[in-house]
């Protein structure tokens, strides 16, 4: 079975080819395309949702012709089995774009039509095999029931798989997710947006031990997360200084990206601890970064679980139309093309079983 994804939930416009067969652990990617809009906000230091959907409106074409290898898609039916497309949650002006294109070529080419959600997308990059280029590392399948934490720019969720399309919402953010809270003070370091890599970058040269900035809710008995307050504190130390120097920027950027592993990786463990899980799965653009998945690995050894950790390779971490073909495979429902809807409220619990 060949699915093409098509994801444009927010600034990237992607899509890709995956094939596999039903008995397979993984999907084979063969072509992931992704335009993305971020250097248009880069200059506003956010996304205008107004911006991103004209942006996707121009890059759709384009990047379905790129990843079918044709210069006229309309003229016949390519070599796919059904089509994926991310229906929320998102902006819905990005949305809209993506579902009407699917919908069209489904219509179009005849073809089943499998709206997905894109939080499952993101825990779904971890069943794709990557091509040689860039090897996702693994010993062994995945094995259910698996947590999942995904962690992005709207969202910090921990879940539950018990098989595939079995799950089970354990936690979320309670304010601002992870991956919004590292945009906010990258913004306040001024450093480029999104905040999340290039407070990667600037922690590199930093001291994770001078600011004790809080890490919210980490003894407490739930699933829930807050990243809020640790917005407000590095507020509160910025205001009180002078200036701000290359070390302090790398010193802050440093103490908070610690705060933030601390506390993604100690409820992750203790889920999984608690639901016996014998995979941990981690998806979403914080994903991508190298310190939290080198702590994940090292703190689970410490943690002598039962369980491997899986990772997608970076590039599948962020937002990308694989991980929505991938989701399609392994949770084939079509739904006629008539019937799908962009839903920008979409979120774990719409899909709870
Ligand atoms: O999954 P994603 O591409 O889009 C959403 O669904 O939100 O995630 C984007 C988020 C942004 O907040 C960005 O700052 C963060 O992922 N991010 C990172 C890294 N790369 C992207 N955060 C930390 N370290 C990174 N290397
Ligand atoms: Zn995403």
């Amino acid at each position: 079975m060949r699915l093409l994804g098509i994801e444009t939930s927010c600034d990237e416009t992607s899509a890709a080819l995956i094939s596999g067969n039903p008995s397979d652990p993984l999907v084979t990617l063969e072509v992931n395309t992704v335009a993305s809009s971020l250097s248009l906000h880069k200059k506003t230091g956010g996304i205008i949702p107004e911006v991103a959907a004209r942006e996707q409106l121009s890059y759709i074409l384009p990047v379905i012709k790129e990843t079918l290898g044709v210069s006229n898609p309309l003229a016949k039916k390519p070599p796919i089995d059904a089509i994926a497309v991310t229906v929320g949650p998102g902006l819905i002006g990005s949305l809209l774009v993506g579902v009407e294109t699917a919908k069209t070529l489904a219509y179009l080419w005849n073809v089943p039509l499998i709206p997905v959600n894109h939080l499952m997308g993101h825990i779904y990059a971890n069943f794709i095999k990557t091509g040689s280029w860039e090897k996702a590392i693994r010993d062994s399948d995945i094995e259910f029931p698996a947590v999942a934490l995904v962690v992005s720019g709207g969202h910090t969720d921990l879940v539950l798989l018990k098989d595939h399309g079995k799950l089970q919402w354990l936690g979320g953010t309670r304010d601002d997710a992870a991956g919004e809270a590292l945009d906010k003070i990258g913004r306040l370091l001024k450093l480029s947006y999104p905040g999340g890599p290039a407070i990667e970058k600037a922690a590199k040269n930093g001291n994770s031990k001078r600011f004790l900035f809080p890490k919210p809710m980490i003894n407490s008995n739930d699933f829930d997360f807050s990243f809020s307050g640790l917005k407000t504190a590095v507020l509160k130390e910025v205001r009180a200084m002078k200036q701000l120097s290359d070390e302090t920027i790398a010193d802050i950027s440093a103490s908070v990206q610690q705060a933030i592993i601390d506390v993604l990786i100690k409820k992750t463990l203790n889920a999984a601890l608690q639901h016996k899980a014998k995979s941990i799965l981690l998806g979403g653009g914080v994903a991508a970064n190298q310190k939290l998945r080198d702590e994940f690995k090292l703190k689970a050894r410490r943690y002598k679980l039962d369980a491997e950790i899986f990772v997608p390779a970076a590039s599948l971490c962020t937002d990308n139309g694989a991980m929505i073909a991938s989701c399609a495979f392994f949770n084939y429902k079509p739904v006629l093309w008539k019937n799908v809807y962009a839903n920008p409220q979409l979120y774990f619990a719409t899909i709870e079983s």
